[in-house]
């Protein structure tokens, strides 16, 4: 079976595509390389052994999308490409819908035109919006998103639903991912953010490798047991085999599923440097700040539906993904070189 995987060349993506490989798939990568290294790709073959075919491609080039389609039969895709920073979602709305948005209705047009109804998407938990408690479940309300990157996936799920709705040939995946962290055990790839990081794991990882001064933790004040937020954070590693999982299931019927891919276990952000700190061997320099606009006290996942219907549980702990991020960021101080 063949595979193709937009944005394969990202985070998320390069570590789906180390999985698939290692499990005797055939992959076809399509990534235009905006917010990643072709270096990143060059690693996962390293990494297995084998070699794949890739399209430096944007998902809004019909024509170009088409060609990736008419060299091989893809049996599904798994749909990774997109803009990914909240913050500047904020301030570049137009770019975030037409990437996103845009994006996955040319994909989807092409893969329908090539007889391909089998789609995997990366959702995020960030669809289930500020007025649910945690631990979340599918079931729960979605929408009420706080910026336009959240929104896109929100909008996402609801175009890939009314595709169904509309034509039940296909079988769609919505994978809502919670915060994934670590990197793939060899330290070859990893997450490689560009400029100033916003997410924890690799402003951590910046700070312990001496690029940036101090860690700001953005609020002591919440109502958790040390005032610092909750997240349900997940090795990388894990989270692709989940999508191996779902495609395996997705194969089995033609249906709308959703599933969060979590732990189920939340950790504050004192914690993770606690953590991070026993994985490096060294004091991290961090200081208290005040809160960031938007947090939420807890975030953390109901993971029961991936295990009873996929079989898949995260099997790795969180001294794992500090050890893994850390691994990585000292392998590849500047991340992936051209
Ligand atoms: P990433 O930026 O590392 O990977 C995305 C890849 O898509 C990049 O290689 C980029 O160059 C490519 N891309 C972007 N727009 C494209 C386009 N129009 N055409 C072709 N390629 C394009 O991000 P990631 O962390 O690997 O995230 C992958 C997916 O998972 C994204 O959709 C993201 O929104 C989603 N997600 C990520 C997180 C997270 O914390 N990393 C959490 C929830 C959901
Ligand atoms: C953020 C996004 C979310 C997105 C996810 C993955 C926001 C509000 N949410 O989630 O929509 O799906 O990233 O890309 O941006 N923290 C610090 N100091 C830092 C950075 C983070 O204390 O320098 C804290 C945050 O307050 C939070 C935790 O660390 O409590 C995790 O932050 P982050 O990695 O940005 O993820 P989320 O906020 O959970």
């Amino acid at each position: 079976m063949r595979f193709l995987v937009t944005g394969g060349a990202g985070y998320i993506g390069s570590h789906t595509c180390v999985e698939l490989l290692n499990a005797g798939y055939d992959i076809t990568v399509v990534d235009n390389l905006y917010n990643s290294k072709r270096a990143s790709l060059d690693r996962v073959k390293e990494i297995t052994g084998k070699d794949f075919k890739f399209f430096e491609c944007d998902i809004r080039d019909k024509e170009g999308l088409t060609k990736a389609f008419k060299e091989d039969k893809i049996d599904a895709v798994i749909h990774f490409a997109g803009l990914k920073a909240v913050g500047e979602s904020v301030y570049k709305p137009l770019e975030y819908y037409d990437n996103n948005i845009g994006g996955t209705l040319t994909l989807c047009e092409v893969m329908r035109e090539n007889g391909c109804k089998n789609i995997v998407f990366s959702s995020s938990a960030t669809v289930y919006g500020t007025e649910n408690e945690s631990p979340l479940n599918e079931e729960m309300k979605t929408g009420g998103t706080t910026n336009p990157y959240g929104t896109t996936k929100y909008m996402i799920e609801l175009i890939l639903k009314d595709l169904y709705v509309a034509d039940n040939e296909w079988s769609i995946t919505l994978l809502r991912y919670f915060n994934p962290i670590g990197a793939h055990e060899s330290g070859k790839i990893g997450e490689n953010p560009n400029g100033i990081p916003n997410n924890l794991l690799p402003y951590v990882t910046q700070v312990a490798i001496g690029k940036l001064p101090c860690l700001t933790v953005f609020g002591n004040d919440y109502d958790t047991p040390d005032g610092t937020c909750i997240r349900d954070y997940i090795h990388v590693v894990d989270l692709a085999k989940g999508h191996l999982k779902a495609l395996e299931d997705s194969f089995k019927s033609n249906r709308v599923e959703v599933f969060n891919l979590g732990t189920g276990n939340g950790y504050s952000v004192l914690q993770i440097i606690e953590a991070f700190e026993k994985a490096c061997g060294f004091k991290l320099n961090y200081k208290i700040g005040p809160r960031r606009a938007g947090d939420l006290a807890r975030l953390y996942s109901n993971p029961t539906k991936a295990k009873e219907k996929l079989g898949w549980v995260a099997e790795k702990n969180i001294d794992d993904m500090c050890a893994d991020s850390w691994r990585w960021q000292k392998n590849n101080p500047n991340g992936f070189e051209d």
